[in-house]
């Protein structure tokens, strides 16, 4: 089975749109979300378009902020409390990387946690630790989530093994899955033998960047696997997963393109739509 993250977003996207006409339809105002890029990383350029594409296709507001890459810390921190003072203003994305001049942390510190819709804030992080409800879930991790909820697979009990500890994906997805009651395991750079574990996996989900990691061999008979890899070489899109010889063994997968990549954005919508009614009820 191809579990179809186009399809599924589309679905979600519907409902976003629905539910945002309905507070207009009341006199109520857009939401609103500002997108930050600093410099021009050419991936990041590609990301920030569809993220805002995809805001204006469901009647979310998307303001832009395009800084070059010289930029200093202190003017975007400046433009941040900015943003985070702006009634009209719901979500704010800083997108990443960030050039090495930037310290990561010290921007994500300075977004309002109430309006940090990549959910990057030690609040937001912590929270989703605690499992706590209210706060912002990272938009990968969440996009995942709700591709499998979509698809009834139930996690609890499952081994769910993650290849990648990032911050952006590896770390927070690893906390979700634990509130989803699966038992997690996490390899990175440094585990002496991932297909140790990868051979496990009841849910094998791959977020490295390195095209084609996991081969055919490192996937157990019936796995569900997940692939968070884009990388580009040349002019194809390739994932983390070797798909030609995964499907052959895997019971669900999802491609590259039209797998996490639109549940991501789909994730933001969400958040961006959770940050507006808190502040508009
Ligand atoms: N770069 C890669 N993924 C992401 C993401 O989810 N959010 C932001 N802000 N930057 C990213």
């Amino acid at each position: 089975m191809i579990l179809d993250g186009r399809e599924v977003s589309e679905k979600i996207r519907e409902n976003i749109k629905k539910e945002v006409e309905y507070y207009l339809q009341r006199g109520y105002r857009k939401p609103s979300l500002a997108v930050i890029l600093v410099g021009d990383d050419p991936p990041s350029l590609v990301y920030v378009g569809n993220k805002r594409k995809a805001c204006e296709k469901v009647g979310i507001k998307s303001l832009f902020y395009h800084l070059p890459y010289n930029t200093k810390l202190e003017e975007l921190l400046e433009l941040i409390a900015e943003l985070n003072a702006r009634e009209d203003v719901d979500g704010i994305l800083v997108q990443l990387p960030l050039p090495p001049h930037i310290p990561m942390q010290e921007v994500i510190l300075a977004i309002s946690p109430r309006k940090d819709v990549d959910g990057f804030h030690p609040e937001n992080m912590g929270r989703l630790l605690g499992r706590l409800e209210g706060g912002f879930i990272p938009c990968t991790p969440l996009g995942i989530d709700l591709l499998l909820k979509h698809y009834q697979i139930d996690l609890k009990g499952k081994d769910v093994v993650i290849v990648g500890a990032g911050f952006i994906v590896g770390r927070p997805l690893s906390a979700l899955m634990l509130w989803r009651d699966a038992t997690v395991s996490v390899c990175h750079i440094h585990t002496k033998d991932i297909k140790k574990y990868t051979t496990q996996a009841d849910v094998l989900i791959s977020a490295t960047g390195v095209p084609h990691l996991i081969r055919g061999d490192m996937v157990k008979e019936g796995a569900i696997v997940i692939d968070v890899g884009i990388t580009k070489v040349g002019n194809k899109i390739l994932g983390d997963v070797c798909f030609e010889e995964v499907k052959e063994k895997a019971s669900a997968i999802t491609p590259v393109p039209g797998g996490v990549g639109p549940m991501t954005v789909t994730a933001l919508l969400l958040n961006t739509l959770q940050a507006y009614k808190k502040n508009v009820n």
